[in-house]
């Protein structure tokens, strides 16, 4: 298997409504994630639902061609960060981007009710034997990764373990506590078993270190980057952060 290079560990974390081409293009992060972006009619229809109660959201009529737009602007890259209440929902994109050498990112994390309830985002993770399907099927099409949510009752070993069995080439863990904080005997545990992007709260060198220290390959970032439009560039500085890596 090919392995994916990058100049450096930084990685933009999907933000619905916020990460489309033009975003993504001003961060010096190496990996961009596009989206969240919804890739079937039922995902659509959550996501105008969760629009109408005023979080931002990316609403395509035609999902294919409107991820497609925005992968074509792209200059970096990118993963797309992707909701389907269906199987070909999540084939469509793993095709689109296989066609753009990009990665597909299954979203197990979301916990909109409006998602959970059509059996996307965080209702994956506890659907699991979908979650597999779902997997196997997009990595035969293309590099697969999928950005999963700590802090709930899992036992997330054996979970990333299969995740992993299934053909994915990345786990995304948000690491984060519910009481706050974030969870890096998590980020160590699963980064025995592959390759890990670690993610919450990353706001300073400080914490973008401790997750690589806890052995994740790369780490990522959302709020900070909406406080800090330079956040990226700031990290550069860190020696660790800056260093290349291959996944
Ligand atoms: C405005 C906003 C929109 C988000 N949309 C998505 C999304 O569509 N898909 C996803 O996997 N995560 C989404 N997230 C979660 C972030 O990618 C990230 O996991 C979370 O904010 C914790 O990281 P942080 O502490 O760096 O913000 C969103 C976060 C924010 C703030």
């Amino acid at each position: 298997m090919k392995k994916l290079f990058f100049e450096n560990r930084l990685v933009l974390s999907a933000m619905a409504g916020i990460n489309d081409a033009e975003f993504c293009n001003k961060q010096a992060a190496s990996l961009v994630i596009l989206g969240g972006f919804n890739a079937d009619r039922k995902a659509i229809e959550a996501a105008k639902a969760v629009s109408a109660r005023g979080r931002k959201e990316f609403i395509f009529e035609d999902p294919v061609e409107g991820i497609e737009n925005e992968i074509k602007k792209v200059k970096k890259k990118f993963a797309i960060n992707v909701r389907s209440a269906t199987f070909e929902g999540y084939i469509a994109c793993a095709e689109l981007a296989s066609d753009y050498k990009g990665i597909l990112e299954i979203n197990a994390h979301c916990r909109q009710p409006e998602f959970k309830a059509i059996g996307c985002g965080e209702a994956l993770l506890f659907d699991q034997e979908k979650l597999i399907k779902i997997i196997e099927k997009v990595s035969e099409v293309t590099t697969t990764s999928v950005k999963i949510r700590g802090g709930l009752k899992l036992d997330y070993k054996s979970l990333c373990s299969k995740i992993f069995l299934a053909g994915a080439r990345i786990v995304h863990i948000d690491a984060m506590v519910p009481e706050g904080g974030f969870d890096l005997n998590l980020i160590s545990e699963v980064s025995k078993l592959g390759n890990v992007v670690g993610n919450n709260s990353f706001v300073d060198i400080k914490s973008g270190e401790e997750y690589i220290k806890a052995g994740a390959k790369m780490v990522s970032a959302a709020r900070a980057v909406l406080n800090d439009s330079k956040f990226f560039e700031k990290m550069l500085k860190s020696e660790i952060l800056s260093q290349p890596v291959e996944m």
